[in-house]
């Protein structure tokens, strides 16, 4: 019996010593300690056919057999899940000091950044956001700004129609009639928003967008016009850069200027940016045209404004020196990625 024993024994310690995993160790665990089919209960079970003077000797053996084998299994468990853990470990383990992988990042657009600058001054000296709708009546975009059908002034821009009365805006000045008509002044708005135009080369483009504003009050003038501007010129160009406003044209203000600012580039020296004259036209702006002003319902004898328009492709090409219109709308990443707030 006692050979029985210690041969069982050493069947145990040969086989735990051929396993490296837990769960087969636990297998094995089961093979011999389980209390019904385990191999050391069975044992127990063989008490019946000794003499009744042998069973106690016997009894104690198996018993022995029985402790030393839960220790052993248990010693072999714990050794196996130790070294199981640090080989996870192992494999689990990170450099925190090696560099991250690269994520492309998404930037925003040029016009985005530029129409943000904008709205940020002018929300700044208390304008708010109007946007109007992008297919416009032709009263809107032409009529109520004192240009009706027949007028020469609509020869400025070639308009893309979608009907006889309904049409692509071609200006966001439209958006100053839906403006008054419907607030009484003070008014101080800035509207942003996609225009469209049949004209295609380097610098003009059949979309584009620009960013108009208007401001109603009593008293207002075209001095405070060209403090704002100034104001502006400053904050997109740079410290500096001045203003300076040429007598022009519109249908809707009188007197019409067209705003130029001091050349960024030279200081107004000359260069090939201001094309040797110190300045770079920028915009167009006014006072709104008496008829304007009526044509909403505001008495032009009470109330006064002033309003301008301006492209914003056109300012972020020379913000950003970009010569050709098109590389703002190709979506080139490699171009696009060189512009940052
Ligand atoms: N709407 C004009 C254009 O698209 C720009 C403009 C000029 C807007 C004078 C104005 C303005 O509000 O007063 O060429």
């Amino acid at each position: 019996m006692e050979e029985q024993i210690k041969a069982m024994r050493a069947e145990i310690e040969a086989a735990a010593a051929a396993i490296t995993d837990s769960k087969e160790m636990y297998q094995l665990r089961k093979q011999y300690l389980d209390n019904k089919t385990g191999q050391i209960s069975a044992l127990m079970k063989n008490m019946r056919d000794l003499a009744p003077e042998e069973r106690p000797a016997f009894g104690k053996i198996v018993n022995e057999l029985k402790t030393w084998a839960l220790d052993f299994f248990t010693a072999q468990d714990a050794r196996l899940k130790s070294a199981e853990l640090a080989k996870k470990n192992a494999a689990e383990q990170i450099d925190v000091t090696m560099p991250a992988s690269a994520h492309a990042c998404g930037a925003l657009h040029p016009n985005t950044l530029i129409a943000n600058e904008l709205i940020e001054i002018f929300a700044g000296m208390g304008f708010t956001i109007f946007e109007g709708p992008e297919i416009e009546n032709d009263y809107y975009n032409f009529t109520a700004l004192n240009t009706p059908k027949d007028h020469p002034a609509r020869d400025m821009q070639d308009t893309f129609y979608v009907s006889p009365e309904l049409l692509l805006r071609t200006q966001t000045s439209a958006g100053q009639i839906r403006v008054m008509e419907n607030t009484k002044p003070p008014i101080k708005i800035l509207s942003p928003g996609k225009v469209f135009r049949s004209d295609d080369d380097a610098t003009h483009s059949p979309m584009f967008s620009q960013m108009e504003g208007l401001v109603v009050d009593k008293g207002i003038t075209l001095c405070d016009l060209q403090g704002m501007l100034d104001e502006f010129a400053r904050n997109v160009f740079g410290e500096g850069v001045r203003t300076r406003l040429r007598p022009s044209y519109f249908p809707f203000t009188e007197p019409s200027v067209e705003v130029d600012v001091s050349c960024f580039e030279c200081g107004g020296k000359g260069c090939r940016l201001c094309k040797d004259t110190g300045w770079i036209e920028v915009l167009g702006a006014g006072m709104v045209n008496r008829k304007v002003l009526e044509n909403c319902g505001i008495d032009p004898d009470v109330y006064t404004g002033f309003a301008f328009g301006m492209g914003i492709e056109r300012i972020a090409m020379l913000k950003y020196g970009i010569p050709n219109i098109k590389m703002l709308f190709e979506s080139d990443v490699r171009v696009l990625s060189q512009f940052h707030e």
